[in-house]
């Protein structure tokens, strides 16, 4: 049994959800197969974080590079996130998670949209857990999206270049609200960020595991928890000007 410190407990967690086409292939099964045992391994990283206080869990579900896989796997993906979504909005109005979405949403089949959509509406007052799901979602394009208003903004004569800051491009990107991530795990083995939470990951710790997504369960996922909680986050300062502060606070301070 692994006894977690209450107190170091990520506030929130980033997932790249990666290895379901491998696990397929090591059982000569189709990749699809993969995917549907990896929405079961969605669910119980979800009711695991919100069990021990994660506040906040970004799932990256699909990434806007992954439009270029085959179109019969695209298809299944977005049918599959259909049926997880439809199958959980019970269990998240239940335990009071709140869903939001990421990324170049208007590219969703609309089927998968409105569905996404309504849960997001439906589970808008929940107040213990925010899931946001990455979907349609480029690291580069959230920064090009938020770089396009900020644009706007000096056309409109509102703001000059002067004006710009950290705290302008964070206020622009698809969640402005969102903090940064405490915590980033990979799973598959692979040491690359695919494109996820660029700006976001600044100082985030990252965990990288062998274990394929499927089989990513609740004792793997305490791991992890585990291992960062022995981490010494600095941000740039020394251990002993304690330069510790908690990247939340200093999002809300921004917006
Ligand atoms: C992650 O698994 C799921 C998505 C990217 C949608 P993969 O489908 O990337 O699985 P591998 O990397 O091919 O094993
Ligand atoms: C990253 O996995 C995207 C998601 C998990 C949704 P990929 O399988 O698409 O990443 P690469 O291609 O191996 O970098
Ligand atoms: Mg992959």
């Amino acid at each position: 049994m692994i006894l977690i410190d209450p107190k170091r407990i990520p506030r929130h967690v980033a997932i790249i959800m990666d290895g379901n086409g491998r696990w397929a292939k090591k059982r000569g099964l189709n990749r699809i197969k993969g995917h549907q045992k990896g929405a079961d391994a969605v669910k119980e990283i979800v009711q695991t974080s919100n069990e021990i206080g994660v506040s906040w869990l970004t799932l990256y579900a699909f990434s806007e590079e992954n439009w270029k896989r085959p179109k019969t796997e695209v298809k299944l993906l977005m049918n599959l996130l259909k049926k997880y979504l439809k199958r959980e909005l019970k269990e998240m109005l239940d335990n009071g998670i709140r869903l939001q979405a990421i990324g170049r949403i208007e590219k969703l089949p609309a089927g998968t949209r409105e569905i996404l959509l309504d849960s997001i509406e439906k589970t808008a007052s929940n107040n213990k857990m925010v899931l946001t799901l990455a979907l349609s979602y480029g690291g580069k394009q959230e920064i090009v999206d938020a770089v396009k208003k900020i644009g706007k903004q000096i056309e409109k004569g509102e703001i000059t270049s002067n004006d710009i800051s950290e705290k302008t491009i964070t206020r622009y990107l698809y969640d402005a609200g969102m903090p940064e991530p405490d915590l980033l795990i990979r799973t598959s083995g692979e040491y690359r960020i695919s494109n996820f939470l660029l700006w976001q990951i600044a100082y985030t710790e990252i965990y990288i595991t062998p274990i394929l997504w499927p089989d990513f369960n609740r004792k793997e996922y305490l791991q992890a928890i585990e291992d960062y909680r022995k981490r010494e986050r600095r941000f740039g300062g020394t251990l002993e000007t304690d330069q510790y502060f908690d990247p939340g606070e200093r999002m809300k301070k921004c917006i």
